[in-house]
């Protein structure tokens, strides 16, 4: 697999640059000799972010959160107090539903990303947000991937959706993977889903932001029915507050239509 490690944003901040370079380089090491991944010893500067949104969000999950989201979350038994680490998270996933959460350094391509999901793993970094940003990661971090991903894994329907999603973004040739990063960005980051008559969040980047998920509930984001068309031909801006998001009546509804749609 082709990583690309990109210039974090907080690369001059040189004790947090220390940090990311040393789970960085156990990473590395994991994939050189891939048997069990990495511990990462959470230091306490860490484990208090952790701490303060799982605090945080739990209200607002259970608010605006989908029923699988919750009912996964539940399963999970995070530990409250330090940030859980990911080969245990994973290998409670692969008891649950088959699934894995594999490590890696930072970002890659969204080819590679999504393609991992259609073999049922994740690609999940493991170093935590900057601590000028708690509650707002620029980059996917150990807690985006916890607190965002990992219920859903929980759940057969939605891990059926990122086979097929990934299974798709393997065969498709660049034209078409435009398509299917918005499908994936519309449905798995940033989706909603109706539930009796309501509109709940199942984006996980949504998910992991107390302000993403505030700024959903409002009147200032704009709600439409998942249609094909109009999704593939929308672009997004992972870096801001999402001005528009598309809401699925049905996992099963949405994994038909975009059968239909791609085939
Ligand atoms: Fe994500």
């Amino acid at each position: 697999m082709d990583y690309i490690l990109q210039r974090h944003p907080y690369v001059d901040d040189a004790l947090y640059n220390q940090r990311r370079h040393r789970i960085s380089g156990l990473v590395k090491e994991y994939h050189a000799n891939p048997t069990v991944a990495p511990i990462i010893e959470y230091t306490e500067a860490e484990n208090q972010i952790w701490r303060a949104l799982l605090k945080r969000l739990k209200p607002l999950h259970k608010k605006y959160a989908s029923r699988m989201y919750l009912e996964g979350f539940k399963k999970l038994h995070f530990t409250p107090d330090e940030i859980p680490e990911l080969r245990d998270v994973s290998d409670k996933l692969e008891c649950i539903c088959g699934f894995k959460l594999i490590p890696i350094e930072g970002f890659v391509d969204s080819r590679s990303f999504l393609s991992c999901l259609r073999n049922h793993c994740m690609l999940c970094t493991q170093y935590v947000r900057h601590f000028s940003k708690p509650f707002f990661s620029d980059e996917p971090d150990i807690i985006h991937e916890l607190l965002g991903h990992t219920p859903f894994f929980t759940n057969p329907e939605m891990v059926g959706l990122y086979e097929t999603i990934g299974r798709l973004a393997y065969e498709a040739d660049s034209g078409r993977l435009v398509a299917i990063e918005r499908l994936a960005w519309f449905t798995m980051e940033a989706g909603l889903i109706e539930e009796d008559g309501k509109l709940k969040v199942m984006g996980t980047a949504i998910l992991s932001s107390i302000g993403e998920l505030k700024h959903c509930a409002s009147d200032q984001v704009e709600k439409r029915p998942f249609v094909m068309d109009e999704v593939v031909n929308t672009s997004f801006d992972p870096y801001q507050m999402q001005p528009k998001l598309f809401f699925v009546h049905s996992i099963a509804g949405l994994r038909n239509e975009i059968e239909r749609y791609f085939n």
